[in-house]
């Protein structure tokens, strides 16, 4: 129900699929500070379980909802087709068997011009939202810092550290997460909202900072960026220079704060 503010009704009550997710956890937490009541969707939740691939649960955890913020996600390969795109289209049914008013996608930044299957399937699953019945909003958001953290972390399993000159704007997940739940308790602009980090970095200067902070070793080794995609990266596709939201928290300073990027002993 719309007030007088433009704001809808002002304790609400809002689903979250993927709601034990990196970003989804944090949505809930947000949420739950700010006075609503958010409703944890996901496989493993315990009271709201649900399957986007089979619909399973997905009447009852809707039930009585205001607005639904779609933080699911599917593993990067073609499967991820099945909860991204398959997944929207049953949570929209539901939403419109539940009578929600909002639905709010969380998506990338720059998926349009960088060409990879997984970045084609969020920009089908964006299609399905504008094309369907309930009023929406999209937020493209630019990779979290937790991902440039994983993916620096994983390389370094095998002692490298990858010098690529790929452009990435990383944002701290829980400035992305408020910036999406204060869209979510906002009347559905029918458009894109964009969130997205204080600072574009090269990933060879991340991994530096990287390194820096964890202590570990790591051989620095240059990854060309063959083709389309490659281009699409060092062009800095996936960043953007006026981000409806800017997030203030630094890799740098994400990197400082939290004791579990501290180095191993
Ligand atoms: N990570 C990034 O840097 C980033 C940046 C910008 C935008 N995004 C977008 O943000 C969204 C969330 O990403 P994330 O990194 O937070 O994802 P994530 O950490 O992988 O979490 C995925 C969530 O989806 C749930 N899920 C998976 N399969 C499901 C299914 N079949 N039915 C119901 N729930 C299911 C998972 O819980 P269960 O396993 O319990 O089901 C989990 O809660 C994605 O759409 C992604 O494209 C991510």
């Amino acid at each position: 129900m719309l007030g007088e503010s433009g704001i809808l009704s002002e304790q609400m009550r809002i689903a979250v699929a993927g709601g034990t997710g990196t970003v989804g956890r944090r949505l809930v937490a947000a949420l739950v500070r700010d006075g609503h009541d958010a409703r944890t969707l996901s496989r493993h939740a315990s009271e709201y379980p649900v399957d986007l691939t089979t619909g399973a649960g997905l009447d009852a955890a809707l039930a009585g909802c205001e607005a639904v913020i779609d933080a699911s996600n599917g593993p990067p390969t073609p499967e991820s087709r099945a909860v991204l795109v398959e997944g929207s289209r049953r949570l929209l049914a539901a939403e419109q068997r539940a009578g929600v008013a909002h639905h709010v996608c969380v998506s990338i930044v720059g998926i349009d011009d960088v060409p990879m299957a997984y970045y084609r399937i969020k920009l089908e699953q964006e299609r399905v939202v504008e094309a369907g019945e309930i009023p929406w909003t999209i937020v493209r958001s630019t990779q979290f810092h937790d991902l440039i953290g994983s993916l620096l972390s994983a390389a370094a399993r095998v002692l490298i550290l990858p010098a690529a000159r790929a452009r990435f704007q990383p944002v701290d997940v829980t400035e992305a997460a408020e910036a999406i739940a204060s869209v979510a308790c906002t009347p559905p602009r029918g458009a894109r909202v964009t969130v997205a980090g204080p600072e574009v970095h090269e990933l060879r200067s991340l991994g530096r900072l990287w390194r820096e902070a964890t202590g570990r070793r790591t051989l620095e080794v240059p990854i060309p960026l063959p083709g389309k995609l490659g281009r699409a990266l060092r062009d800095g596709r996936l960043t953007t220079a006026e981000p409806d939201v800017r997030g203030q928290v630094t890799f740098a300073s994400w990197l400082a704060k939290s004791p579990r990027r501290a180095p191993r002993k």
